[in-house]
């Protein structure tokens, strides 16, 4: 790849991807792996790094930091929506209405065939994802690693649901640690309660598409407000927006410090479900 300059972002903010090829690196976790990143930085006389991903790039980047003395500016982007310091990462709004349009389509067939449908959606260890498709979806349940259901529970809520005359329903499940795992949780709510049931992961797919208007406009912005930083020598922070404002983290607490959800839409989701 030559030179990032205006030319070599032109015509690209329409994808989703990213043209720098850049990807998670197991290498890049040991020492010796920022050794060789710290050679290529030296050989091209870099001094200065923005990196855009999430609490793996951002801890990475902190090590990398402390090891050469790089100065470096994170920009979130993950579709996790997990990072602390930021109200939203960029991606996590694209996914989010990518998951949103899967289960309207879905809702036709479970609708039309009075179906039971789990629908997996990603966000690794949490529910950022789940809980804003659920509640745009209308999701009649919510399995979320943050306010965890019984299959009990579901069955219960299932069969209330029924006896009050709805005939299908959807549960949007947060993937865990096992992506997949909607598989067994469906099963014993069939071998539990009887419900027939059909199980769409949606996986990757949330992962690419034309960004959104918003993701857009926010990734614009903090990519701005980042360059700013690192010229400002304001090394070692993250760039995210809280209340709709650039605000600076301390690179360090954007990983080790956890972002929850919102406790308040937790409770709504769980009262639309009541
Ligand atoms: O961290 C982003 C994410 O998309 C998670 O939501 C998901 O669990 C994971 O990456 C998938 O990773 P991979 O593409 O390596 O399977």
């Amino acid at each position: 790849m030559g030179l990032l300059d205006r030319r070599a972002v032109a015509n690209i903010i329409h994808q989703g991807g990213t043209i720098l090829g850049t990807a998670r690196s197991t290498e890049f976790k040991t020492s010796e792996g920022r050794a060789k990143a710290i050679k290529v930085l030296q050989e091209a006389g870099i001094e200065g790094l923005i990196l855009i991903g999430g609490d793996g790039t951002f801890r990475g980047g902190t090590l990398l930091s402390e090891e050469c003395g790089v100065s470096v500016v994170g920009v979130p982007g993950t579709i996790d929506n997990d990072v602390y310091g930021t109200d939203y990462t960029i991606g996590f709004d694209t996914a989010i209405n990518t998951a949103l349009a899967a289960i309207d389509h879905i809702r036709d067939t479970a609708v039309s065939h009075g179906r039971l449908f789990f629908v997996e959606v990603m966000g690794r260890h949490t529910g950022f994802i789940a809980l804003e498709s659920g509640i745009a979806g209308g999701a009649e349940e919510l399995l979320i690693p943050e306010a965890p259901l019984s299959v009990d529970e579901l069955c219960f809520h299932l069969e209330e649901n029924f006896k009050q005359g709805k005939r299908s329903a959807i549960v949007v499940v947060a993937e865990t640690e096992q992506p997949g795992d909607s598989f067994r949780i469906a099963q014993e709510v069939k071998d539990k309660a009887g419900f027939d049931y059909r199980v769409c992961i949606l996986g990757h797919v949330q992962r690419g598409g034309s960004p959104t208007a918003r993701d857009r406009v926010l990734a614009t912005k903090l990519g701005a407000a980042a360059v700013r930083a690192l010229l400002e020598g304001k090394g070692g922070y993250m760039v995210g927006e809280i209340k709709g404002k650039v605000a600076y983290t301390p690179l360090r607490d954007t990983w080790e410090k956890e972002k929850g959800l919102d406790n308040q839409l937790v409770k709504l989701a769980e009262f639309l479900s009541d």
